[in-house]
Protein backbone atom coordinates (compact mmCIF):
# COMPACT_ATOMS: atom_id res chain seq x y z
CA UNK A 1 0.00 0.00 0.00
CA UNK A 2 1.28 3.26 -1.04
CA UNK A 3 1.70 6.08 1.90
CA UNK A 4 1.77 10.33 1.90
CA UNK A 5 2.73 11.26 4.88
CA UNK A 6 2.66 15.41 5.53
CA UNK A 7 4.37 16.94 8.15
CA UNK A 8 5.45 20.27 9.35
CA UNK A 9 8.21 19.38 11.95
CA UNK A 10 10.89 16.76 13.38
CA UNK A 11 8.91 13.98 11.59
CA UNK A 12 9.83 11.41 14.26
CA UNK A 13 6.62 10.01 13.64
CA UNK A 14 7.61 9.50 9.71
CA UNK A 15 10.65 8.17 10.62
CA UNK A 16 8.54 5.10 12.71
CA UNK A 17 7.15 4.35 9.24
CA UNK A 18 9.89 5.12 7.18
CA UNK A 19 11.69 2.30 9.37
CA UNK A 20 8.85 0.30 9.49
CA UNK A 21 8.30 0.31 6.15
CA UNK A 22 11.97 -0.90 5.52
CA UNK A 23 10.65 -4.25 6.01
CA UNK A 24 8.72 -5.39 2.78
CA UNK A 25 6.38 -7.42 5.12
CA UNK A 26 5.23 -4.42 6.35
CA UNK A 27 3.16 -4.20 3.37
CA UNK A 28 3.06 -0.19 3.30
CA UNK A 29 5.83 2.27 2.06
CA UNK A 30 5.70 6.15 2.03
CA UNK A 31 5.81 7.33 -1.68
CA UNK A 32 6.42 10.68 -0.52
CA UNK A 33 6.78 13.04 1.86
CA UNK A 34 4.54 16.70 1.93
CA UNK A 35 5.31 19.48 3.80
CA UNK A 36 3.74 23.16 4.31
CA UNK A 37 7.30 24.35 4.98
CA UNK A 38 11.03 24.09 4.03
CA UNK A 39 14.43 23.45 6.69
CA UNK A 40 12.24 21.15 8.45
CA UNK A 41 14.07 17.83 9.89
CA UNK A 42 10.88 15.80 8.23
CA UNK A 43 11.84 16.72 5.16
CA UNK A 44 15.78 15.49 5.53
CA UNK A 45 14.34 12.42 7.09
CA UNK A 46 12.54 11.93 3.60
CA UNK A 47 15.58 12.40 1.78
CA UNK A 48 17.63 10.29 4.15
CA UNK A 49 15.68 7.70 3.13
CA UNK A 50 15.25 8.56 -0.44
CA UNK A 51 11.81 9.31 -0.62
CA UNK A 52 10.59 12.04 -2.64
CA UNK A 53 9.15 15.34 -1.27
CA UNK A 54 7.23 18.26 -1.88
CA UNK A 55 6.84 21.65 -0.49
CA UNK A 56 3.27 23.47 -0.81
CA UNK A 57 3.26 26.76 1.79
CA UNK A 58 0.07 28.40 1.92
CA UNK A 59 1.94 32.13 1.16
CA UNK A 60 3.01 30.59 -2.07
CA UNK A 61 -0.51 30.46 -3.09
CA UNK A 62 -2.54 33.65 -3.88
CA UNK A 63 -5.83 32.06 -1.61
CA UNK A 64 -6.43 29.48 1.25
CA UNK A 65 -8.16 27.45 -1.75
CA UNK A 66 -5.57 27.34 -4.18
CA UNK A 67 -3.31 26.37 -1.68
CA UNK A 68 -5.49 23.66 -0.86
CA UNK A 69 -6.13 22.30 -4.10
CA UNK A 70 -2.62 22.97 -5.23
CA UNK A 71 -1.89 20.21 -2.03
CA UNK A 72 -4.44 17.74 -2.92
CA UNK A 73 -3.15 17.75 -6.80
CA UNK A 74 0.14 17.11 -5.38
CA UNK A 75 -0.75 14.23 -3.44
CA UNK A 76 -2.74 12.75 -6.24
CA UNK A 77 0.35 12.84 -8.34
CA UNK A 78 1.76 9.80 -5.41
CA UNK A 79 -1.46 7.96 -5.51
CA UNK A 80 -2.03 7.18 -2.23
CA UNK A 81 -4.03 4.55 -0.68
CA UNK A 82 -3.37 6.02 3.44
CA UNK A 83 -2.53 10.16 3.72
CA UNK A 84 -0.87 10.46 7.38
CA UNK A 85 -0.77 13.65 8.74
CA UNK A 86 1.80 13.60 10.93
CA UNK A 87 2.78 16.67 12.79
CA UNK A 88 0.88 18.57 10.03
CA UNK A 89 -0.08 22.05 11.28
CA UNK A 90 -2.46 22.94 8.70
CA UNK A 91 -6.26 22.41 8.41
CA UNK A 92 -6.58 21.06 4.46
CA UNK A 93 -9.73 22.04 3.31
CA UNK A 94 -12.74 21.43 1.17
CA UNK A 95 -11.12 20.37 -1.81
CA UNK A 96 -8.50 18.08 -0.14
CA UNK A 97 -10.92 16.48 1.66
CA UNK A 98 -13.69 15.76 -1.58
CA UNK A 99 -10.02 14.35 -2.88
CA UNK A 100 -8.75 12.10 0.45
CA UNK A 101 -11.02 12.56 3.36
CA UNK A 102 -11.80 8.94 3.51
CA UNK A 103 -8.16 7.86 4.19
CA UNK A 104 -6.57 10.72 5.69
CA UNK A 105 -5.79 10.17 9.39
CA UNK A 106 -4.01 11.88 11.72
CA UNK A 107 -2.11 11.52 14.95
CA UNK A 108 -2.72 13.76 18.08
CA UNK A 109 -0.90 13.71 21.46
CA UNK A 110 -3.88 13.85 23.57
CA UNK A 111 -6.84 11.91 24.25
CA UNK A 112 -9.52 13.80 22.34
CA UNK A 113 -11.61 14.76 22.51
CA UNK A 114 -9.54 16.52 25.58
CA UNK A 115 -6.98 18.83 24.76
CA UNK A 116 -7.03 19.06 20.92
CA UNK A 117 -4.72 21.65 19.28
CA UNK A 118 -0.93 22.25 19.29
CA UNK A 119 0.11 21.51 22.84
CA UNK A 120 -2.05 18.41 24.08
CA UNK A 121 0.61 17.33 26.44
CA UNK A 122 1.30 21.09 28.06
CA UNK A 123 -2.57 21.39 28.74
CA UNK A 124 -3.26 17.78 30.21
CA UNK A 125 -0.29 18.79 32.58
CA UNK A 126 -1.91 22.02 32.94
CA UNK A 127 -5.32 20.19 33.63
CA UNK A 128 -3.91 17.87 36.22
CA UNK A 129 -5.27 14.80 34.74
CA UNK A 130 -3.60 11.26 35.28
CA UNK A 131 -3.69 9.92 32.30
CA UNK A 132 -2.74 11.43 28.84
CA UNK A 133 -2.06 9.41 25.54
CA UNK A 134 -2.40 10.06 21.79
CA UNK A 135 -5.68 9.53 19.44
CA UNK A 136 -5.43 8.23 15.59
CA UNK A 137 -8.77 9.61 13.95
CA UNK A 138 -9.84 10.55 10.49
CA UNK A 139 -9.40 14.31 9.53
CA UNK A 140 -12.58 16.11 9.67
CA UNK A 141 -12.76 20.30 8.98
CA UNK A 142 -12.74 20.62 12.11
CA UNK A 143 -9.39 21.03 14.45
CA UNK A 144 -8.95 16.90 15.71
CA UNK A 145 -12.50 16.35 15.85
CA UNK A 146 -12.90 13.57 13.36
CA UNK A 147 -13.97 9.85 14.34
CA UNK A 148 -11.45 8.57 16.04
CA UNK A 149 -9.91 5.14 15.34
CA UNK A 150 -7.30 3.84 18.11
CA UNK A 151 -5.85 5.46 21.10
CA UNK A 152 -3.44 5.05 23.49
CA UNK A 153 -2.76 5.95 27.28
CA UNK A 154 -0.16 7.27 29.61
CA UNK A 155 0.58 8.01 32.80
CA UNK A 156 1.04 11.65 33.92
CA UNK A 157 4.08 11.50 36.67
CA UNK A 158 4.19 13.20 39.53
CA UNK A 159 7.61 14.75 38.55
CA UNK A 160 6.75 14.94 34.85
CA UNK A 161 7.36 18.25 32.67
CA UNK A 162 5.91 19.14 29.56
CA UNK A 163 9.09 17.51 28.11
CA UNK A 164 8.56 14.56 29.57
CA UNK A 165 5.07 13.75 28.97
CA UNK A 166 5.71 14.72 25.40
CA UNK A 167 8.07 12.18 24.87
CA UNK A 168 6.48 9.59 26.80
CA UNK A 169 3.23 10.00 24.51
CA UNK A 170 5.28 10.27 21.23
CA UNK A 171 6.96 6.52 22.25
CA UNK A 172 3.44 5.06 22.41
CA UNK A 173 1.60 7.57 19.35
CA UNK A 174 4.47 6.47 17.07
CA UNK A 175 3.84 2.33 17.98
CA UNK A 176 0.42 3.01 17.71
CA UNK A 177 0.24 4.53 14.08
CA UNK A 178 2.90 1.99 12.99
CA UNK A 179 0.76 -0.90 14.55
CA UNK A 180 -2.67 1.01 13.00
CA UNK A 181 -1.38 1.43 9.46
CA UNK A 182 0.22 -1.76 9.33
CA UNK A 183 -2.76 -3.94 9.80
CA UNK A 184 -5.00 -2.33 8.07
CA UNK A 185 -2.67 -3.06 5.12
CA UNK A 186 -1.66 -6.49 6.16
CA UNK A 187 -5.20 -7.63 7.21
CA UNK A 188 -7.31 -6.10 4.88
CA UNK A 189 -9.11 -3.57 6.91
CA UNK A 190 -11.22 -1.72 4.83
CA UNK A 191 -12.35 2.15 5.34
CA UNK A 192 -15.90 3.26 4.77
CA UNK A 193 -17.83 6.65 5.72
CA UNK A 194 -15.23 7.20 8.02
CA UNK A 195 -15.22 3.95 10.13
CA UNK A 196 -12.72 0.91 10.09
CA UNK A 197 -14.60 -2.63 9.23
CA UNK A 198 -12.33 -5.65 10.23
CA UNK A 199 -12.78 -8.54 8.37
C1 LIG B 1 3.06 14.51 17.42
O1 LIG B 1 3.19 14.22 18.78
C2 LIG B 1 1.66 14.84 17.05
O2 LIG B 1 0.71 14.28 17.88
C3 LIG B 1 1.61 16.33 17.20
O3 LIG B 1 2.85 16.77 16.82
C4 LIG B 1 3.81 15.76 17.05
C5 LIG B 1 4.59 15.60 15.78
O4 LIG B 1 5.80 15.02 16.04
N1 LIG B 1 0.52 16.85 16.42
P1 LIG B 1 6.77 14.56 14.87
O5 LIG B 1 6.92 15.70 13.89
O6 LIG B 1 6.16 13.34 14.24
O7 LIG B 1 8.05 14.26 15.56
Amino acid sequence: ARLVVLVSGSGSNLQALLDASADPAYGAQVVAVGADRDGIAGLDRAAAAGVPTFVDAVKAYETRDDWDAALAAHVAEFKPDLVVSAGFLKLVGPQFLAAFGDRYINTHNALLPSFPGIHGPRDALAYGVKIAGATLFFVDAGVDTGPIIAQVAVPVLDDDTEDTLTERIKVAERAQLVEFVGRLVREGWTIQNRKVRIP
